[in-house]
């Protein structure tokens, strides 16, 4: 990872294929024959979408920018799910023309699907998780999905209007930590066979913590859909890539006011999620020890913007004695990092970077400020 920083430069994204791969092993290990669908939001990079397109995995989209991204890797309609609960009539169209299977999240939804959709209803299973509260989406008051008891309505209204109901759909939210919260959910979704009879698929999303029980959820998931006599799919983002991507930035210095902060190059603008929902990422010291300094020293991670909650981390410890330039990994920031930032302050967002076994391949190369102001001029 060194060798990469000196190469291309800090703040950088740099990311192992091997340790993607794994994680679609241990998916497919877990899930057997279910069918994987990528949620996408979580890292959209184009190297990164052909290498799970080739590995046999879908796309879960939300926009027509990721519908986009889809067709540019080679995915047909079988391969794309079109979601979100407010698509707009280019994503209706653009689905439709690929014979996409589109997630429905309201019932007025149907009188706007193009003809003979093919189409998945996302449940909203009335259920509080253990995450943090921007992260659930399960809840009984969270935007997302039809309400149980409007499921009869959505579900006749599509029979009757020529569309192809597939199955249901459920996700509770992103970096659940007790994996019970599945099960719970799933119960929910199962118990709606009554209402709609058996179905071709239920869908039961994402949202895996990084050290939960696969197995477990996979258990729980294939119950839910033996009760409608349903293939199942899961949809992963956040389990499949993040692992995958460190954050590499350098220390600019320190500083001491109330706390203790170790400046760092990157900051919000790379990696929001410390600050978007006080996601802990661990981080670690690149640098080789120096002789007599293996004492450690609690501080704060400040990033260069002007805002007080551009904190990457806090209190974290690292090795006395940092120096300016010396360099800092921050792990699992291989979903939602990169696909977040921003250019913000008009900082250009940073390179992306693969190991793919043998060298560094450029994935992204670095924006320019020319590329920030473009649109402007
Ligand atoms: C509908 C849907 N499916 C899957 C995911 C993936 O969630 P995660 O990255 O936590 O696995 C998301 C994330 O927001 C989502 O909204």
């Amino acid at each position: 990872m060194r060798q990469a920083a000196d190469r291309f430069g800090t703040p950088l994204y740099a990311y192992s294929a091997p340790v993607l791969d794994a994680a679609i092993v241990r998916v497919r290990a877990a899930f057997s024959d279910a069918r994987i669908w990528y949620a996408m939001k979580a890292n959209p990079n184009l190297t990164l979408l052909r290498r799970m397109h080739s590995a046999g995995v879908g796309f879960e989209c939300v926009s027509l920018g990721e519908l986009g991204r889809a067709v540019k890797v080679g995915a047909g309609g079988q391969e794309i799910l079109v979601n979100g609960l407010a698509k707009t009539d280019d994503e209706y169209r653009l689905g439709g023309e690929l014979g996409a299977t589109f997630i429905v999240d309201r019932p007025e939804e149907v009188g706007l699907l193009p003809p003979a959709s093919r189409v998945l209803v996302r449940v909203n299973p009335g259920l509080s998780v253990s995450t943090h509260d921007h992260l659930a989406t399960g809840a009984a008051d969270s935007k997302f999905g039809v309400r149980p008891d409007q499921l009869p309505e959505t579900v006749s209204a599509l029979r009757s209007g020529g569309h192809i109901l597939r199955g249901l759909h459920l996700h509770i939210g992103s970096a659940i930590r007790d994996t019970g919260d599945f099960g719970a959910a799933f119960g929910r979704v199962a118990a709606l066979s009554a209402l709609t009879g058996e179905l071709e698929v239920l869908d039961v999303g994402g949202g895996w913590g990084l050290d939960a029980d696969l197995h477990g959820i996979a258990a729980e998931a294939k119950k839910a859909a033996a009760s409608f006599g349903a293939a199942l799919w899961a949809e992963p983002g956040r389990y499949l890539v993040a692992h995958s991507g460190v954050l590499l930035t350098r220390v600019m210095g320190h500083k001491a006011t109330g706390r203790e902060f170790t400046l760092t190059d990157a900051g919000m603008t790379e990696l929001l999620r410390p600050m978007l929902y006080g996601a802990v990422h661990p981080v670690r010291a690149l640098w080789n020890s120096r002789a007599g300094e293996d004492e450690t020293s609690l501080s704060d991670l400040a990033g260069p913007a002007c805002e007080s909650g551009d904190l990457l981390g806090r209190d974290v410890t690292l090795p006395s004695g940092a120096v300016r330039g010396d360099l800092l990994a921050l792990l699992d920031a291989g979903a939602y990092g990169a696909a977040m930032s921003s250019s913000y302050l008009t900082r250009p967002r940073p390179a992306e970077v693969l190991w793919d076994g043998s060298d560094w391949v450029v994935m992204r190369r670095q924006e320019t400020v020319q590329d920030i102001w473009a649109a402007e001029e």
